[in-house]
């Protein structure tokens, strides 16, 4: 039987690169995947989907905005009764280096990556707490508490805030059977990655020990097991997902 069958789930930023894959991954071991985005590739990702035989729905979800989020929960609830499953991934990672950062790069980062999170989040877990039951799983990085980047002050702060909420959420909700995980990929091969060049994807390819960069869907299997029964024992962790990059 597929692992998350009858599971429903939410996918955030999933009209593209890691989140697509995530998307179809739940979708492909049995979930009903709501693929949320603000590009309209949405529903591409919903479309392929469906023509692997998976099921689900496409919204239009701008994580910055808490009404939109509460909408999307309420119409997922609405529409199939549960929200089993919830991914943050929507994120962006615009190089800044500090002396030239203004307000607005800091806000925009910190808004989208981690004011995002906290606002589908807190849209989601009062139905997870009804049902008692919940899978949230959050994409933070290595950049965030675990290595420095020039140029990514505001993402790095974003990351390890995720980290953060993380794990102080996982001890609120563990009594309602919910359990809140973290990912922090490495480097991983996605349209924005790639648009840096071949150049840069070689160089990367030489630091990390397993020789390659992570493909979308090495993070997608990861997310993947965290949804399923056998992690119900894991809350509050964060997993590295970096091919050995960051134990050199
Ligand atoms: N690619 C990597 O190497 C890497 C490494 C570590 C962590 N991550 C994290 O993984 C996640 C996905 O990264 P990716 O490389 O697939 O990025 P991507 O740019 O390919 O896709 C990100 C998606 O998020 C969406 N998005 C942006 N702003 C949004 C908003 N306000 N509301 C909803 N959706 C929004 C975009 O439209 C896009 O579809 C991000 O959180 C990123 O920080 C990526």
């Amino acid at each position: 039987m597929p692992t998350l069958k009858n599971r429903v789930a939410i996918v955030t930023g999933a009209g593209q690169g890691i989140g697509r894959s995530i998307a179809l991954r739940l979708a492909k071991d049995g979930a009903t995947v709501v693929v949320t985005d603000i590009t309209g590739k949405e529903n591409e990702t919903l479309n392929e989907i469906r023509s692997l035989g998976g099921q689900g729905m496409a919204l239009r979800l701008d994580v910055t905005d808490p009404r939109m989020a509460e909408d999307t929960a309420k119409r997922v609830y609405d529409t199939y009764g549960r929200i089993d499953i919830l991914v943050n991934n929507a994120g962006i990672y615009p190089f800044k280096p500090f002396l030239e950062m203004t307000f607005d790069d800091w806000y925009k980062v910190i808004n989208i990556n981690l004011n995002g999170t906290f606002n589908v989040t807190r849209a989601v877990v009062p139905y997870m707490v009804k049902q008692k039951y919940g899978r949230i799983i959050s994409i933070s990085s290595v950049a965030g508490n675990i290595m420095g980047f020039t140029g990514l002050t505001h993402y790095s702060a974003s990351k390890a805030g995720i980290v953060g909420f993380t794990r102080a959420l996982a001890l609120e909700l563990a009594r309602y059977g919910i359990t809140v995980n973290a990912i922090a990929p490495g480097a991983v091969r996605t349209p924005t990655t790639q648009a840096g060049g071949e150049e840069q994807m070689k160089m990367m390819m030489q630091v990390i020990p397993l020789g390659r960069l992570a493909e979308p869907e090495d993070i997608a299997s990861t997310v993947a097991f965290l949804a399923s029964d056998d992690a119900s024992y894991i809350t509050g962790a964060l997993i590295v997902v970096d091919g050995g990059w960051t134990i050199t």
